[in-house]
């Protein structure tokens, strides 16, 4: 009976990672999917999770099951880094997932329970695999404007148009920071603007928040996330901790639902729970147990916040350090736009004829639609990156 499968498209971010794995050139470049690397081309583990893994190592007596929806201390930590502290708790439903995209796919699921004749608006561009899991789960969707081509800047008035298009109702998926592919923001003055949007059209924000601490620091790149959730009565939030902790491989996310009342809060507490054992039953919980450790530990919270805070300047300076070596080769201004970018990706603008030269000729990897992860570059690469990319003549 597979004979009846239809082939399925490949992920673009994924499948680029398996070229690059098979380019033999030791000059190679790559700036696909989204991992974090040091100066010297390493994704390593940070110094406070090695740490928090040998006290679990040490101290862990069992692997039995743990709570269906994760633990409550995980939970707790979690909401507290994405809400602050002071958060009410009376309003927030939560669950841990395998990952950030565990979070968002409940999220769809959750979203559609509640509201079944649902749209769910998304920013074009968007992460691809955003499209992907809600064609798959045929949850009908539609795109508000983001990204002007022309300035590589949020096109804000295009997206307000759109979002007084939506109904009562329906979704709207934003990127609580650090754009993924754009790499472009909207300032503060501009989420309020959105959240009376959502006010004015009663549409429910489920914010997508992945890189937290990649952007301009962990309270600033929370700051709208937490102005929407003080503004709406209700919001969703699918938090990754792949990014910020460098657990990629540990598949460590949480949902949270914001309700307006208590009442509400313990009903989305017993849908995500049924949707969890529908879905995978109990969640992963290794990486959910290493945050927790961190995040309740004042001493590896301090450590891991100032390593993250590392990782943050890397990726600022090499932004500034590209912007300026293509304002040499190019002798203008236009790449401006990549030291105003925040987050891994900026999208270059280039034409996917461009994007293929980049790679055949120049060994350069980034995905088609020219999203490059800045952390994929180091201080010696980018001048190499500058020189291709005034030589392909973008
Ligand atoms: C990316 O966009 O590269 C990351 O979010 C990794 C992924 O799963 O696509």
């Amino acid at each position: 009976m597979f004979g009846n499968l239809k082939p399925q498209a490949q992920d673009k971010i994924l499948e680029l990672m398996a070229l690059y794995r098979a380019d033999p050139r030791d000059t190679k470049v790559d700036l696909g999917v989204g991992v974090y690397k040091d100066p010297d081309g390493n994704t390593p583990v940070m110094r406070a999770v090695k740490a928090a893994e040998k006290r679990l190592l040490e101290s862990e007596t069992t692997k039995s099951y743990t709570a269906l929806v994760g633990e409550a201390a995980y939970r707790d930590a979690m909401a507290g880094l994405v809400l602050g502290e002071g958060y009410d708790r009376a309003r927030v439903a939560s669950a841990a997932t395998p990952g950030g995209t565990g979070a968002v796919h409940m999220a769809f699921e959750l979203a559609r329970m509640a509201s079944p004749d649902m749209t769910v608006w998304v920013s074009d561009p968007t992460w691809p695999n955003h499209l992907s899991m809600l064609k798959h789960l045929d949850i009908p969707m539609q795109s508000y404007r983001y990204f002007d081509n022309d300035t590589r800047a949020v096109d804000f008035d295009g997206m307000m148009a759109d979002l007084a298009k939506v109904q009562p109702g329906d979704v709207v998926l934003l990127h609580g920071c650090c754009h993924n592919p754009t790499g472009a923001n909207l300032n503060l003055t501009q989420w309020a603007e959105v959240a009376t949007a959502l006010e004015r059209t009663g549409a429910l924000p489920m914010v997508d928040l992945a890189y937290q601490g990649f952007g301009d620091g962990l309270d600033a790149d929370a700051a709208a996330t937490r102005l929407l959730a003080e503004r709406l009565p209700e919001m969703l939030i699918a938090a990754s901790c792949s990014k910020n902790f460098g657990i990629y491989r540990e598949r460590t996310g949480i949902l949270l639902a914001l309700s307006a009342n208590a009442k509400d809060t313990e009903l989305a507490q017993g849908a995500m729970a049924y949707l969890n054992r529908q879905n995978f039953s109990f969640p992963p919980d290794h990486g959910a147990r290493v945050v927790t450790t961190i995040l309740t530990d004042p001493e590896l919270r301090a450590d891991w916040m100032a390593e993250l805070e590392e990782v943050r300047t890397t990726m600022l300076a090499l932004r500034e350090q590209l912007a300026s070596e293509l304002r040499r080769v190019t002798g203008s201004d236009r790449f401006g736009f990549i030291a105003q970018h925040r987050g891994m990706f900026s999208r270059l603008g280039a034409s996917p004829e461009d994007v293929l030269k980049l790679r055949e000729e120049h060994g350069i990897y980034m995905v088609g639609d020219s999203r490059m992860n800045i952390a994929g570059l180091n201080q010696k690469t980018v001048p190499i990156l500058a020189e291709a990319i005034g030589k392909v003549g973008i």
